[in-house]
């Protein structure tokens, strides 16, 4: 028996749902790529882009995946040789490090602490003992996909600070644009990357590098650039090098809306949005895993992500789990990827387009898929999430206006 049919729900961490409104907006024919009204979505979009990601710099869109967003932020600021250190938290940090070393680049991996954030001490030790600025990027994610965690980049950029050390710092923002704060300028970010199939609720295809002025004066002497990626081509005046050729026009439009829906809501708004529904999840996983069968990945609480919770598997195999969840019920949770939680863990995404019932839908079939199955877990996490996220809109209502929403009596929990 089935109970599938209906609106299915993805979560996993990318791609995440696109909204109707974004579908709508790129459901339209081609238009001209010379003149008219593409040429303001992009200066929307590159405007949009900068807010979002708390910068005064350059934006640069490519038609691409995360990869190359990667790419761009490495060929644009560096040369053949240059050695960088990789922060490992996770698995996209040094995946990104693997990339670089393909293009000439000596890689340093800082290892990290086992399920983890980046150790901010650590990164300072080492820079310290880095007297000849030989290390020319500092490479970090925000948010890791695989494993789940959080870094704290402000602690990241006080370490290199403290060390007085002259490389750039680079961060990938891909698991955490639109979904946790990320403030650019402000943090000391040299270079930022992003990609829009997670927290900007469009399809995947468009990349981004978000570029403040000291990646860009290591731009004139950078050996690594090529055509494509470069950014100081994308800045010339005709809007077909904004793309170096055909715009992705309509993934533009699907941004140009995204970005509409965001600042539409505030940003303010969406980031505690998201706080609150990963709380949420959190709440729920921490009663499921009082049984024998769960933990959570990453052991420091305040290093969780928000936008994607990872659930390790101890000593079971989570494929039925995720399986029963899909075919049963219509709901695709992420499989753990990476060599340690490759078949050992699955992850409940939380990013872009959610809401209450979304995620309340999605803890309560996984639940029900852990009682159907009989893995062995803590009872009541939907229940307590459920208490939990009604406790938090009554305060924030009380907050904000001294009463709760008009018309709305909150429940005696
Ligand atoms: C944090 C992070 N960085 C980079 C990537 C790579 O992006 P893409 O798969 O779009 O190339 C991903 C993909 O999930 C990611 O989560």
């Amino acid at each position: 028996m089935r109970v599938r049919n209906g609106r299915e729900f993805l979560s996993i961490p990318g791609p995440t749902t696109v909204p109707d409104r974004v579908l709508a907006a790129m459901h339209r024919p081609a238009v001209d790529i010379y003149d008219g009204e593409l040429l303001n979505i992009t200066q929307n979009c590159l405007d949009g882009l900068r807010t979002v990601l708390g910068t005064a710099g350059n934006a640069y869109i490519y038609a691409a995946n995360g990869h190359g967003a990667w790419e761009a932020a490495l060929t644009n600021s560096l040369s053949a040789g240059d050695r960088i250190l990789v922060l490992e938290c996770g698995l996209f940090a040094v995946t990104w490090g693997g990339m670089a070393e393909v293009l000439g680049l000596e890689v340093e991996v800082m290892p990290g602490r086992p399920r983890r954030a980046v150790d901010a001490d650590a990164l300072e030790q080492r820079l310290r003992s880095d007297t000849s600025n030989s290390i020319k990027a500092v490479l970090t994610v925000q948010i890791d996909t695989a494993s789940g965690v959080v870094n704290d980049i402000p602690a990241i950029r006080r370490a290199m600070d403290m060390a007085g050390h002259e490389a750039l710092l680079m961060v990938d923002t891909i698991a955490s644009l639109g979904s946790m704060p990320f403030e650019m300028d402000s943090w000391g970010v040299d270079v930022a990357v992003a990609g829009s199939q997670k927290g900007l609720m469009i399809p995947p295809g468009l990349a981004f590098n978000g570029v403040g002025s000291k990646a860009r004066d290591r731009r004139r002497t950078a050996g690594l650039v090529t055509r494509y990626w470069d950014w100081e081509f994308r800045d010339g005046p005709e809007h077909y090098m904004k793309y170096c050729g055909t715009a992705p026009e309509h993934l533009l439009f699907g941004l140009d809306e995204s970005l509409r829906m965001l600042f539409e809501e505030g940003l303010s708004n969406v980031i505690e949005r998201h706080r609150l529904l990963a709380e949420t999840v959190r709440t729920a996983v921490a009663r499921w895993c009082r049984g024998d069968a769960l933990e959570f990945n990453i052991t420091e609480p305040g290093e969780r992500a928000n936008s994607v919770t990872t659930v390790r598997a101890i000593g079971t195999d989570p494929a039925p789990l995720i399986a029963f969840c899909r075919e049963v019920c219509g709901v695709t949770i992420g499989i753990g990827i990476g060599p340690e939680l490759s078949g050992s863990a699955f992850r409940i995404a939380h990013m872009g387009h959610v809401n209450a019932p979304m995620v309340l839908g999605i803890l309560s079939v996984v639940e029900t898929a852990m009682a159907a199955l009989k893995v062995d877990h803590g009872e009541g996490g939907v229940d307590a999430a459920i208490r939990f996220l009604g406790k938090a809109l009554e305060a924030a209502a009380q907050d904000t206006s001294g009463s709760l929403l008009p018309g709305q009596r909150c429940c005696d929990t």
